[in-house]
């Protein structure tokens, strides 16, 4: 009986960091007003930009791009409805499904590319839910059997609490099949309809009707306090995000980065200038006028095809493959802190060297050497 409480309590930890986490990931974003802006380097936009070039559904993600804020939003209160659901443990198999479908998303987007698979969080999230979609909330600290409690009371029908029968009772009571027969009914054939333990479908009229009554008032029930609950998480949800903008009331961010080379370089990867010609030897990637100080351009590195950035901090070039080490999204040019974003897990890099300046990526970014000639271009080396 002590294993059987146990195993009562066993998933309620989990249930509570899932629900904390998944709360404050949907509010995190709400308060976040450059989660929403399309030109900040850690917006949904980006994010969306820089899975399109990584992801196996980067078909998909280049069609949604235009639907960025939209999609932001949805997915921050999706965050922020399952957290609350499995945090109370209302709906739970209904949230604990909605959960595995996000983390799987994200798992196919952002994290595709973890190296070891298990250093990207989503995949471990997905098989996390697993648990609550199977058994639900459990008994405690859970509105659902608060609710099945009462809705039961109501009826007159006794509480759905669980119980542990050992097997060999379930044997004696219910019989062993034997050759088609039941040993427990002295040779006659098995059938669940005499056994106590296993009334199931073939269990006596007058119970079915109460069963089927206990099951629509407890959906009732169930979806009167969900609504009150979905409501109220709607009006926390857009009381944070306006507090967000209160707080973080500073201009929208300008574009710090610009594709170079007109078309872009991966237009013209090849375009080389020949020594002895007054110039620099190497892969035209622009004017250096195009990437003032404080700015950054975006290329195509004609070596691999990976997405390139360029960075101008105060007169001085530095260029980097933009595929961040984590999971490959491409890093941005964030001139607010002069530092090198990820948009998906939130990785920073020094503009100067490249290194890991908070991860989770593992190192830093790779460097390519860049110059600028005498014609004022810049070259790739
Ligand atoms: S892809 Fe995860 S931090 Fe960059």
């Amino acid at each position: 009986m002590r294993a059987w409480t146990l195993a009562e309590w066993a998933l309620v930890p989990l249930r509570i960091f899932l629900g904390v986490t998944f709360i404050f990931a949907g509010l995190q974003k709400l308060a976040n007003p450059n989660f929403f802006r399309a030109l900040s380097p850690i917006s949904i936009q980006a994010q969306l930009i820089a899975s399109s070039h990584t992801s196996p559904m980067r078909l998909l993600l280049t069609h949604l791009i235009p639907f960025a804020k939209p999609i932001g939003v949805v997915i921050s209160l999706a965050e922020l409805a399952i957290g609350v659901g499995v945090l109370v443990g209302l709906w739970t198999r209904i949230a604990a499904v909605g959960g595995a479908v996000l983390s799987l998303s994200l798992f196919l987007t952002v994290s595709f590319h973890a190296s070891p698979y298990f250093t990207g969080a989503d995949i471990v999230f997905f098989f996390a839910w697993l648990p609550f979609i199977v058994a639900g909330a459990g008994s405690w600290l859970s509105l659902d059997a608060w609710i099945a409690r009462r809705v039961a009371k109501q009826e007159g029908v006794a509480a759905p609490e669980l119980v542990p029968v050992p097997f060999a009772t379930v044997q004696t009571l219910c019989g062993k099949y034997n050759k088609g027969t039941c040993t427990a009914r002295h040779g006659l054939a098995c059938d669940a309809a005499v056994c106590p333990v296993l009334l199931g479908n073939r269990a006596p009229i007058a119970t079915r009707v109460a069963i089927d009554s206990v099951d629509r008032r407890t959906l009732v029930v169930g979806g009167t306090i969900a609504a009150g609950v979905g409501v109220a998480t709607l009006l926390l949800g857009g009381a944070v995000a306006d507090a967000g903008r209160m707080i973080n009331h500073a201009a929208p961010p300008k574009s710090a980065s610009k594709q170079l080379g007109g078309g872009g370089v991966s237009d013209s990867p090849t375009t080389t200038v020949p020594t002895g010609a007054g110039t620099t030897p190497g892969i035209l990637l622009g004017a250096a006028k195009d990437v003032p100080s404080g700015y950054a351009g975006t290329f195509t590195v004609p070596s691999t095809g990976d997405p390139g950035i360029v960075v101008n901090a105060q007169g001085t070039f530095y260029a980097y493959d933009a595929v961040c080490p984590h999971a490959g999204c491409a890093v941005s040019y964030a001139p607010s802190n002069n530092l090198l974003v990820c948009p998906c897990h939130g990785s920073e890099f020094q503009v100067a060297t490249g290194a890991v300046i908070v991860g989770p990526s593992p190192h830093g970014l790779a460097k390519l050497k860049v110059i600028e000639g005498s014609n004022g271009n810049l070259y790739l080396q």
